[in-house]
């Protein structure tokens, strides 16, 4: 592109930002609800809602609760809603069986919100964590979290997850190979037509923490991710790891976390062109929260701000706790 632009006085940039209606018509991106994944968090029982302190209006759903909640999204023009288990510390081991279950919280979710609420698309999280005893997303020896062990329960946990009905499987893991090995079981199950969104540039971070408290992860994880997780240092290889997974058979991919990673968002669309999606996770959220709370920010515009930051990167859509309070928002 090669922009021309009149020298000033004939040339002024504020003539298209005088009114409303002519800042709508120059307006290069927007948000709809249809760009939204609702991730939400399970819990056993029934009629139950625990809040989760460090995510203020963000709880933890039984499963009848999560499928009125899901019926909510769906009305609200919400395409996705995204399952995280809280697990039970009794059902985490070593060898994370419980992720296979036919009967886990997560596939008896996938079911319950399949049979109610159809339309909606149910997404997943493929990854050992809410099961592991270790509190690591792969398989541990000697403190060592093994790749290719790992790809073997993660394949037996997306099958499961395809059995329940899932429509998009979200493996966070970040091992090497994993994408193949899925795409390879799925197709030999024939479950042909399920999608898979890679966290392909899953990066090493401190953002994630509200997030581990939600799934009672804080206590268990032993030392950190930063032998499977990314530096966030690095942005070439967030460029390699897409590719990569590209190859191996994703559908879509992930940049997470989101809006301190915009640049590696912008690289990867113009890079492959591929259905992007960044994950806004919840320290985004908790710090924003927090500062609207104290009346430091207002945490409705920010909440757009930041969202309308994802499309302008070029993200097709975003994974955000916001996604129902922002739908709502623009439906008015
Ligand atoms: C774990 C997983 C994490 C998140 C999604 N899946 C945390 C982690 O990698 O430790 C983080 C989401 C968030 O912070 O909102 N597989």
């Amino acid at each position: 592109m090669q922009p021309i632009q009149a020298p000033y006085p004939l040339g002024r940039f504020r003539r298209l930002r005088r009114t409303g209606a002519l800042r709508a018509l120059v307006q290069e991106t927007q948000l709809t609800a249809g760009d939204l994944i609702w991730p939400v968090f399970l819990c056993d029982g029934s009629k139950r809602r625990d809040p989760v302190a460090s995510m203020p209006g963000v709880d933890r759903l039984s499963l009848d609760l999560v499928v009125e909640a899901a019926a909510q999204a769906a009305d609200l023009g919400i395409p996705a809603i995204c399952l995280f288990p809280y697990t039970d510390p009794s059902l985490k081991t070593a060898d994370c069986r419980e992720a296979w279950n036919p009967e886990n919280l997560t596939n008896r979710a996938i079911r319950a919100i399949k049979a109610a609420v159809p339309d909606i698309a149910v997404m997943t999280d493929v990854a050992l964590d809410p099961y592991n005893s270790h509190g690591h997303d792969g398989i541990v020896e000697d403190g060592v979290i093994l790749n290719d062990e790992s790809i073997v329960a993660l394949v037996k946990m997306s099958l499961a997850q395809a059995d329940a009905g899932a429509d998009i499987l979200g493996p966070s893991d970040m091992m090497d190979g994993r994408i193949g090995a899925m795409r390879a079981a799925l197709e030999e199950a024939g479950h042909r037509d399920v999608t898979i969104m890679s966290y392909a540039a899953k990066y090493a971070s401190a953002f994630y923490g509200p997030f581990r408290d939600a799934v009672g992860a804080t206590g268990a994880l032993k030392g950190d991710k930063r032998t499977y997780q990314m530096d966030p240092a690095n942005s070439d290889e967030a460029l390699r790891l897409v590719a990569r997974d590209l190859a191996e058979g994703a559908d879509m991919v992930m940049v997470k976390p989101g809006l301190a990673y915009l640049d590696i968002c912008r690289r990867v669309k113009d890079a492959f062109g591929a259905p992007t999606f960044a994950y806004q996770v919840s320290g985004e959220y908790a710090m924003i929260k927090a500062a609207a709370a104290n009346g430091w920010i207002d945490g409705e515009k920010i909440m757009l701000e930041t969202l309308v930051a994802f499309k302008r990167a070029g993200c097709d859509g975003i994974l955000t706790y916001f996604a129902p309070e922002v739908a709502r928002l623009l439906a008015r």
